[in-house]
């Protein structure tokens, strides 16, 4: 076991209606003008967009507006949203969204607080010394950046997906109303538990520092959410499910899943990254694509964990040997992507990338890796090559 820092400093305001309360949080962190950041449109479909005005109104609290977010959320918009809180001379960023919404506010944040261009943080040349506070109220229960010091996003003209982490990002308060993801299409409630469940297994595939009461959390963690991913598919307006899934959410990425061990693997993120960056594929259907790949490649080399990962938490029965266990569990997860329609290669992913283009993301993955990635493996260029090749599905 590895000594380790826990730093969860966001409050979390859970359950019905509490999108109510968001004028008074915005007001509690003494900001003068809000920016309102959101996406493509759902949130003035279903009208969260204009009960969240009204809360802000009843405070008196002074906002501007820019939407427009995507998934995979582009670095122009991040421009133009630091340009905007220029101007405006906000100091408060309120996402209202999903996973995109809320890396696009943290890059516009630290675009705000920082000198200079906001994507050196994304390539790793500079730190940033600060970030605007931000609020969230999510929308969907998928990506954790409601708690997590992360942000991801894309720089479009180079096909570049790159992530940023810092403390100074991670979100004053966290507005969680399940009954707000019930508007989600079946296929993003779907990526959003794959994305959940993978937060953990990140962490929970490793060679270092593993810690029996954070496996046990991981364990239930990762049962939870197949479970309830599966009642949600047959019935999407379970309030307990989506609860339950978007508390799964946070818990997953917000640091505790990972105390005590090396920090975690996240080679299946790294490979996925590229994924997004080159062809826009929805994040939690990206890792599905890759993940059995990516864990028959690095089996050998993480055995036991692999094998309780099948005992524990896949159900797979005792006999055998680790390593039949192993595939087994590998085998029984792919089934359970398949039964929540999310895919087990890229084919069924729906992209068909070229040799060349496979060399591209390997390539592309190792220099945002700074060389190397993973625990349960070590991988290297040739490596993740190799794993794209595995993952193509023909
Ligand atoms: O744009 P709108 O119209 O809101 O539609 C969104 C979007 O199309 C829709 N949606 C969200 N809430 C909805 C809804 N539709 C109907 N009803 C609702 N209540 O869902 C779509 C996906 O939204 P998005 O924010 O992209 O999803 P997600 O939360 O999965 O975020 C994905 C992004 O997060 C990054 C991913 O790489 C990806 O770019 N990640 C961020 C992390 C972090 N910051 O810690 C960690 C993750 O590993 C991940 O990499
Ligand atoms: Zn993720």
């Amino acid at each position: 076991m590895f000594g380790f820092q826990y730093y969860a400093p966001t409050r979390v305001v859970f359950g019905k209606g509490t999108e109510g309360k968001v004028g008074e949080l915005v007001a509690s962190a003494h900001c003068k003008k809000a920016l309102l950041h959101y996406g493509g449109g759902s949130v003035l479909r279903s009208g969260l967009l204009a009960r969240i005005k009204s809360s802000l109104g009843e405070q008196g609290i002074s906002f501007v507006e820019l939407g427009g977010v995507v998934p995979n959320p582009r670095l122009s918009l991040v421009y133009q949203g630091i340009e905007l809180c220029k101007k405006e001379q906000v100091d408060f960023i309120l996402a209202i969204g999903g996973g995109s919404v809320i890396d696009s506010a943290k890059a516009i944040g630290y675009g705000v607080a920082n000198e200079g261009d906001v994507w050196d943080f994304y390539e790793h040349s500079r730190s940033a010394n600060g970030c605007l506070p931000i609020g969230v109220v999510l929308t969907i229960a998928a990506a954790g950046s409601e708690m997590s010091g992360s942000s991801v996003i894309t720089k479009e003209d180079q096909k570049a997906k790159r992530s940023y982490k810092s403390d100074f990002c991670r979100p004053v308060f966290a507005i969680m109303d399940p009954e707000l993801t019930m508007t989600l299409p079946a296929y993003q409630t779907a990526c959003g538990c794959t994305d959940i469940l993978m937060h953990t297994m990140e962490r929970y595939f490793t060679n270092g520092g593993n810690m029996e009461l954070t496996d046990a959390i991981a364990e239930g963690l990762m049962h939870t959410v197949m479970e309830q991913a599966i009642i949600l598919r047959d019935d999407p307006q379970n309030y307990n499910a989506r609860a339950e899934v978007m508390w799964a959410g946070s818990l997953s990425h917000n640091g505790l899943t990972g105390c005590g061990t090396d920090g975690g693997d996240f080679a299946t993120h790294g490979l996925e990254h590229e994924m997004g960056g080159m062809f826009d594929v929805a994040h939690g259907a990206g890792l599905a694509a890759i993940w059995g790949s990516w864990a028959r490649y690095v089996l050998e080399s993480c055995t036991p964990r692999f094998a309780r990962f099948a005992r524990k938490v896949m159900g797979i029965a005792d006999g055998g040997t680790e390593k039949e266990a192993a595939l087994e569990g590998i085998a029984a997860m792919e089934e359970f992507f398949r039964s929540i329609k999310m895919p087990t290669n890229m084919k069924e992913l729906g992209i068909a990338p070229s040799e060349e283009e496979l060399r591209t993301m390997a390539h592309m993955c190792s220099v945002a890796a700074g060389g190397k990635k993973g625990s349960a493996k070590v991988l290297e260029e040739g490596d993740m090559l190799e794993i794209y090749r595995m993952a193509l599905g023909e």
